[in-house]
């Protein structure tokens, strides 16, 4: 029973912080294989246009978290329009035009309440806010990859499939994918 309530309060992450509870809308957003990889070399696996849309128009306006070695493998950096927040073990550490968090706990803590919350990646982070997170926008692509980077399995027990637009593959890459959102059961 005490299992029960506790992961219930998790899965809303909602949060003692400073003797209130905040209650947080946080979002996965992520590009997965067949083979659930998400990366190599800190790099992503594919360039699939489409999908930097998508990511760009949900993300736009809103708080996005990542780890530190994500955050130095974007090309762009900071992401304009978007509050970057990074995460670091190195104590006291800042990065120019980031928010910074040294916990999964801060990083909550330093969301915003009002707003969806994205968690962009990488790999660390993702299996860290998993249970945590509330709603995933998974983009799948129907292809395994070489990688060393995965996303960890997700249980229908858990998750309900809400949207799902198959996509065929185009003159940049020889593989379909779909986007599918997922909200927490
Ligand atoms: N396919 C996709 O949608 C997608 C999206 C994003 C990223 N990726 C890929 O994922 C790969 C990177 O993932 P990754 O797992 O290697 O690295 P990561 O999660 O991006 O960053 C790891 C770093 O984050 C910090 N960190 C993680 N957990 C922490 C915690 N609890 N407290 C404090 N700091 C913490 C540490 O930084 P310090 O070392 O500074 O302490 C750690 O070294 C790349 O290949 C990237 O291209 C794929």
């Amino acid at each position: 029973m005490f299992f029960y309530i506790c992961s219930a309060f998790m899965h809303q992450a909602k949060y003692t912080c400073k003797n209130h509870f905040i209650s947080m809308n946080i979002s996965i957003i992520v590009a997965i294989a067949s083979n659930n990889a998400i990366g190599k070399n800190n790099d992503l696996l594919w360039h699939i246009s489409k999908d930097l849309q998508r990511f760009k128009k949900l993300t736009d306006g809103h708080f996005i978290v990542m780890g530190k070695k994500t955050y130095f493998s974007l090309p762009k950096r900071p992401l304009p329009n978007r509050t970057n927040m990074v995460i670091t073990d190195v104590p006291g550490e800042q990065i120019d035009g980031c928010l910074m968090a040294w916990s999964i706990e801060d990083a909550i803590e330093k969301m915003d309440p009002e707003k969806e919350n994205f968690i962009i990646g990488g790999g660390s982070i993702y299996r860290q806010f998993l249970p945590y997170a509330n709603k995933l926008y998974l983009t799948r692509v129907h292809k395994d990859f070489d990688a060393d980077t995965f996303f960890p399995g997700i249980s229908l027990d858990e998750w309900e499939l809400t949207e799902k637009e198959n996509m065929t593959n185009d003159e940049q890459n020889d593989f379909a994918y779909s986007f599918e959102t997922y909200k927490r059961k």
